[in-house]
């Protein structure tokens, strides 16, 4: 069976090499996660390039100790860094990558325990990596999405106009996620209805959802540590022309990109296809918010897009999140997560998007 993690760290070890570093300090909860499969709010790990240490204190070692399969040293300290800098005394690694993202104070820290060392920040150094998910991976987006789309079928019932709140949408989503295997939500719901709908990331309040209504569920979940992030828009009692026509015009947005999606598209393309297909329908200005994102560990990840001329690859977990929002009066998105393949991409959300109306 193939051993993710080892394969991540061998990256990692291939990747101090390419970049002339003898170790890299690990930071946030996420990348610990992914390098070591230890779940945990404190955590410092060290890899160089034949030493890796995972340093926690008391409240963890037992759980790092079950959770950790990989070859580390797994040290209980109160004051990681400084037991590090111990470690690797008399050592020849001399040369320390740290992530640029660190905050101020972190990076104070780091320059009083390694002054004797050559610190050097880096941008992405393990984000560049999470960017192509593996297969252990992907099984668990795949999982959390299916779990989206089975509550997304479910709140179509409860939606009843003139007597439930979107906050009420809000819970109903979160329990149904659980009960359908979730651990928890992937982040704070949109739940937007009515005027609210035209507010991209109008979060769900105590406004009850009207008939003559369009409302904006966007929601995810976590299984196994990996998000989903989906959209749909339904619309409430019933769907004027205008409303019948912006709906179909982000569904051939989102459609276009399904269709255009591969390994080898430029991420200034990606934005493009479908922004292309909103401003030929007469509404680019209502188009405001990128196309998407990387999914992963993170609800937001990379890559993100716009005018780069970089290309995206297979096994990419990236949202497709058209949308055209009109002020004061309504909003449609439409999202699915996409699973970038050599030729194509495999829509890993699959809650129907044809036009629904709740009566
Ligand atoms: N799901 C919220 C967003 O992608 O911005
Ligand atoms: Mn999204």
């Amino acid at each position: 069976m193939t051993n993710h993690i080892e394969e991540r760290l061998k990256r990692v070890e291939d990747k101090l090499v390419e970049t002339g570093l003898d170790g890299f300090i690990v930071s946030g909860q996420r990348n610990v996660y992914y390098l070591t499969g230890f779940w945990g709010t404190e955590a410092t790990v060290f890899i160089g390039r034949n030493r890796r240490l995972f340093l926690t204190d008391a409240r963890y070692t037992l759980i790092a100790k079950q959770s950790i399969t990989a070859d580390f040293d797994i040290i209980e300290t109160r004051a990681a860094l400084e037991e590090i800098a111990k470690l690797l005394g008399g050592s020849d690694i001399k040369t320390i990558g740290f992530d640029e993202q660190v905050t101020y104070a972190d990076y104070q820290h780091l320059l009083r325990v390694f002054a004797e060392y050559d610190l050097k920040a880096q941008s992405l150094f393990l984000e560049d990596l999470r960017m192509i998910k593996d297969a252990s991976e992907i099984a668990a987006i795949r999982k959390a999405c299916q779990i989206s789309d089975k509550a997304f079928i479910d709140v179509l019932d409860f939606i009843k106009p003139g007597q439930t709140t979107e906050m009420a949408v809000n819970h109903f989503l979160d329990a149904r996620m659980r009960h359908y295997g979730a651990e928890c939500a992937s982040f704070e719901f949109i739940v937007a209805s009515g005027y609210r709908s035209a507010m991209p990331h109008g979060v769900a309040s105590d406004k009850v959802i009207q008939s003559g209504e369009t409302l904006t569920l966007d929601f995810g979940c976590y299984y196994d540590h990996y998000v989903s992030d989906m959209t749909r828009t339904v619309h409430v009692g019933h769907v004027t022309d205008e409303e019948h026509r912006i709906y179909e015009t982000v569904l051939a947005a989102n459609q276009a990109l399904i269709e255009a999606a591969k390994a080898g598209v430029t991420y200034r393309q990606f934005d493009q296809i479908p922004r292309q297909v909103i401003k030929d329908a007469g509404f680019g200005d209502y188009f405001t918010h990128g196309i998407g994102h990387g999914i992963g560990l993170d609800i937001h990840e990379y890559p993100y897009f716009g005018t780069s001329d970089e290309t995206i690859k297979p096994n990419m977990v990236l949202t497709d999140e058209p949308g055209i929002y009109i002020p004061d009066k309504y909003g449609v998105r439409i999202e699915d997560d996409l699973l970038i393949t050599e030729d194509g991409c495999e829509v890993l959300t699959l809650a129907p998007k044809e036009l629904i109306v709740i009566k």
